[in-house]
């Protein structure tokens, strides 16, 4: 078997090319990740079973990453598992140890700065049945795009009182007459980069999804009122994109971010695809996913559209006290791999989960973490959970 004729290929065009039979890399991840991502394989091989009567197929193929990786190759994160997911432009992620101590700061940051993952891609919406702070979970719909390389996150920064922070303050004094830091001793410093290239190569993504998906709504979110060449440069190569590339084609719109926050409360019918930059995505995200009361079941990917690569995550963590119990929520990862379905065009089959998902909570199975809030709920286990989704194809 030629192992090539698996694999996606990125046309001239940009678009993928995805063979019948592909192969998919994934990390099975720390924790519950033994426990949710073999939950996921068997959801994800039943859907693309019965969506395509056998004519298609995912070949698994593990790579190494995390605690267990360490602990058998020495090291967090092999370059071989970079490697395969750029070789085959895609793959899925259970969740990870963040190590403790000096080098890696986070496993998903090395991963997202090594392939240059440039967006962060979080779609927003609710199942019925699943328990939600507010009123109306239903009006809430939304994709958003984070950018993922830039802006304060970019992990530039010095300690209070260092020698850096100090030869830093020095520069700024010295040498750029800046006068405005009130305690220059003991200020720790940061660098908040923010580039044309990284802003425009974010929007256009949301702009070319807005199109494919029909809404051909993009809001840019940001903080421009204040920080006017970071967050209001953002905003300009927005509308600059818009007009240059995407004339007649996207309705663009922009919000202050705290604005965003609280309309995106009082009223999210009014928002579809949300592009923002890292540190306001950071928070949007998590806000919108815990108004459709998902934060622990929301799905999420890292890509770079230009080079054709993306990684499928679970967005929690390991939830070391869940783990090895059959009492994780599969959800996330398995939400995931219904976009990554997407991405690859086998919508059949993403449709088929997500259909499984809204009839198996609609009959008050879920696992305890979503079972205990439903109208007469009824907890499963990891594995009864993916077999119900399984029936339910
Ligand atoms: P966590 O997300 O693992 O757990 C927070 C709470 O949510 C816990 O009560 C946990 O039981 C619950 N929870 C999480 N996932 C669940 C699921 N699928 N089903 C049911 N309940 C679930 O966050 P925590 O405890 O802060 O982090 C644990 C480890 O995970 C740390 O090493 C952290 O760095 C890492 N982490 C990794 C992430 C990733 O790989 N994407 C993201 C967040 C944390």
């Amino acid at each position: 078997m030629n192992l090539t004729d698996h694999q996606i290929q990125i046309l001239p065009d940009g678009t993928l090319s995805v063979p019948n039979t592909v192969t998919v890399p994934f990390i099975t991840g720390d924790g519950i990740g033994a426990e949710i991502t073999p939950a996921m394989q068997q959801v994800i091989d039943q859907a693309v079973k019965s969506a395509y009567a056998g004519q298609r197929q995912i070949l698994w193929k593990e790579v190494p990453a995390g605690q267990h990786a360490f602990d058998t190759l020495g090291t967090y994160l092999p370059d071989e598992t970079l490697k395969a997911f750029a070789d085959y432009h895609i793959g899925i992620k259970g969740p990870l140890t963040t190590p403790v101590g000096g080098g890696i700061r986070s496993l998903n940051v090395a991963m997202r700065q090594g392939l240059d993952l440039y967006v962060c891609l979080r779609p927003v919406r609710w199942f019925k049945g699943v328990e939600s702070p507010v009123k109306h979970p239903e009006r809430v719909n939304m994709v958003v795009f984070r950018e993922n390389t830039e802006d304060i996150y970019a992990g530039i920064e010095w300690k209070a009182a260092s020698p850096e922070a100090k030869r830093f303050y020095e520069f700024l004094h010295d040498e750029m007459g800046v006068t405005k830091v009130r305690f220059p001793e003991t200020s720790a410093f940061g660098v908040k980069p923010v580039s044309e290239e990284g802003s425009k190569r974010l929007i256009k993504a949301a702009c070319q999804y807005a199109i494919q998906q029909g809404s051909k709504h993009v809001t840019l979110v940001h903080k421009g009122n204040i920080m006017k060449f970071t967050e209001g440069g953002f905003k300009n190569w927005g509308y600059e994109l818009a007009e240059q590339d995407f004339k007649g084609q996207i309705r663009m719109d922009d919000c202050i971010c705290d604005a965003f926050l609280q309309n995106a409360l009082i009223k999210p019918e009014a928002y579809d695809v949300i592009a923002t930059m890292n540190l306001n995505g950071d928070y949007v995200s998590d806000m919108l996913a815990a108004q459709v009361g998902g934060i622990g079941i929301s799905p999420g990917a890292n890509i770079n559209y230009e080079a054709g690569r993306a990684i499928f995550e679970a967005t929690h963590g390991t939830a070391p006290d869940l783990a090895g119990k059959n009492q994780a929520n599969p959800c996330s990862i398995i939400l995931s791999a219904v976009m990554m379905l997407d991405h690859m065009g086998w919508h059949e089959a993403a449709n088929k989960v997500t259909q499984a998902i809204e009839s198996t909570f609609g009959q008050g199975y879920a696992t305890a973490d979503l079972a205990r809030f439903m109208d007469q709920g009824k907890p499963l286990g990891t594995k009864e959970f993916a077999t119900a989704l399984c029936q339910e194809m």
